[in-house]
């Protein structure tokens, strides 16, 4: 079987009733964040074999790209006319993907990075139509913090990392761990609610202070934007928190904050585990570069 006769799963996707509709079906992608790079076979044939595609992307080549795969392919930017709050245009867009399942088309919905990465109507509308009855998928893409991790060179599970969307982190008090890396989405439309993409330094000093708590003012940070496209290489500006400044910071900006210093590590839990306590010692006295170098990364 190719991968373009797999577009309708054989086999039901977790969530749907055994008496889904073998009519309309949902399916949504990403397309990664570099243009035509990073988009996954599967994806590529989800696009390629759908009756409508739908697609919210960052830039023209995508565009481009997109509907030389399937000329059906449609922007779903014109919802962000004439609204004045991204809930109404989010909550539009997943009425308008619904409308088409239930005229019984096979629909694909693009998104760029991940398309269930800090994207509301992609998983309301797998949701929504899964409710309905229908066939709806979801496929992973390559999303800006896979991006992130690549190119900074950090493993997130080595000390842990906690990623959040920086309004949210400061709406809700979110808790986190300063010796845990730290990734901040959408740094460049914090506090915003509609379109401006513009940062104030008002607005970027909240940020500013909250980290403070937790960190002193020379602690790194690294301003990061993803290529783009393959010619490119991605943005990565080091500096310190008191460094900061709007005018490094844009609507694609990811804020990553290296750990704190390490912890301690538990002997007592380490020796339940049978992990030798020469070991963890060894470890835990050695500096990241001497980590590095002997390779036990
Ligand atoms: C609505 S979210 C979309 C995330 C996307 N679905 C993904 O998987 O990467 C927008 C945020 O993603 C991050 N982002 C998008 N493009 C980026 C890029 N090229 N480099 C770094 N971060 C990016 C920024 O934090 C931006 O504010």
């Amino acid at each position: 079987m190719t991968l373009m006769e797999q577009t309708r799963p054989a086999i039901s996707p977790e969530g749907v009733s055994a008496a889904a509709s073998s009519q309309g079906f949902l399916a949504v992608v990403g397309v990664g964040i570099k243009l035509a790079a990073q988009t996954s076979l599967e994806a590529k044939a989800q696009i390629e074999a759908a009756d409508r595609v739908f697609y919210l992307v960052t830039d023209p080549g995508t565009e481009y790209w997109l509907q030389t795969l399937n000329p059906t392919s449609e922007s779903l930017q014109p919802f962000y006319d004439g609204r004045d709050s991204r809930l109404t245009t989010y909550l539009d867009i997943t009425d308008y993907l619904l409308d088409h399942v239930r005229q019984g088309l096979h629909v694909c919905a693009v998104f760029y990075g991940h398309p269930g990465i800090f994207v509301f109507p992609s998983h309301r509308a797998v949701a929504r139509a899964r409710s309905e009855g229908f066939q709806a998928v979801m496929l992973p893409g390559i999303s800006a913090e896979d991006c992130l991790f690549a190119d900074l060179g950090i493993d997130p599970a080595r000390k842990g990392c906690q990623t959040f969307e920086a309004t949210d982190f400061l709406i809700f008090h979110r808790t986190f761990d300063p010796r845990n890396a730290l990734v901040l989405w959408q740094v460049g439309v914090l506090g915003e609610v509609g379109y401006k993409i513009s940062l104030s330094p008002q607005k970027l000093a909240v940020l500013v202070e909250r980290l403070l708590e937790a960190y002193p003012p020379d602690h790194p940070v690294v301003v990061y934007e993803a290529a783009r496209y393959p010619v490119c290489d991605p943005l990565i500006i080091r500096t310190t928190l008191a460094g900061l400044d709007v005018s490094m910071i844009s609507s694609i900006t990811t804020l990553y904050i290296p750990p704190l210093s390490q912890r301690k590590p538990d002997l007592e839990v380490a020796a339940r585990l049978g992990i030798p306590a020469d070991f963890i010692k060894r470890r835990f006295e050695m500096s990241d570069e001497e980590i590095e170098r002997l390779g036990l990364d």
